[in-house]
């Protein structure tokens, strides 16, 4: 499986990702959409961004009934994109339905990757509003061993974490991290970061780089830096 950097096109309008995307005219980027512009724009956007060429990784995190998200994983896989995502804490029964709503009538289907708990999640909220008392990297671990089990592709997680999800569930299992930024850029509000080159030492197999890149003076060359540093 090739590395590759995704943006997050978190754009509060259709208008201003094309303003984006159309900067590129050499490579097209894989891009992530996330529920800000899903929900404002529509479907739509996800079908006129894959015809423009690009991959898509749809950023919805589903968590429900599993009936419920077989049946919204077969609307995603029908508008193919690329990959897309479920919180693990829905429970294996969630993400193996999940996985059968997702598989095409040919047998291909997007990735799949499952969100452990959230990285605004501390220690401390999880025991006092979720009840969960484990310390909470184990809590990680665990949901990654679960979306294993349940036969998907891998989990969003810290690019400080991939290491140890490769050790639990095997080299193959994807690692998708965010809280990637440049050396000596802008940390905005992100706090466990890693640099893109520091993120490919410690194994992750995609990055998603925000702010670095979108709101970057040339974004077209912060997007080279970040491929040269994490792919190249
Ligand atoms: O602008 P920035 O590089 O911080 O953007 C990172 C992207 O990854 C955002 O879309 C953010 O919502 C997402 N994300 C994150 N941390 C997580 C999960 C998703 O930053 N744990």
């Amino acid at each position: 499986m090739g590395k590759d950097v995704i943006i997050a096109c978190d754009f509060p309008s259709k208008e201003r990702v094309f303003e984006f995307l159309d900067l590129f005219k050499e490579e097209k980027p894989y891009v992530k959409i996330g529920m800000e512009l899903f929900y404002g724009a529509g479907p739509d956007i996800v079908r006129e961004i894959k015809r423009r060429g690009h991959k898509i990784f749809l950023d919805l995190k589903l968590h429900d009934i599993p009936n419920t998200v077989k049946s919204a994983m077969r609307v995603l896989s029908s508008l193919d994109v690329d990959m897309c995502n479920l919180h693990a804490a829905g429970t294996i029964s969630m993400m193996e339905a999940a996985l059968e709503g997702l598989t095409r009538p040919d047998g291909t289907r997007p990735l799949l990757i499952a969100v452990t708990q959230l990285t605004s999640t501390s220690q401390e909220r999880m025991e006092e509003d979720l009840l969960i008392h484990e310390p909470l990297d184990k809590v990680v671990m665990h949901y990654a061993e679960n979306a294993k089990r349940a036969g998907l592709d891998g989990v969003v997680c810290s690019p400080l974490e991939a290491e140890k999800v490769h050790t639990v569930c095997g080299k193959d299992f994807l690692t998708v991290t965010p809280g990637v930024r440049f050396a000596g850029g802008d940390v905005g509000d992100q706090v466990r970061i890693t640099t893109p080159e520091k993120a490919k030492e410690i194994g992750s197999d995609y990055i998603v780089v925000g702010r670095p890149i979108t709101a970057a003076a040339d974004p077209v060359a912060a997007y080279r830096r970040a491929v040269a540093e994490f792919v190249d």
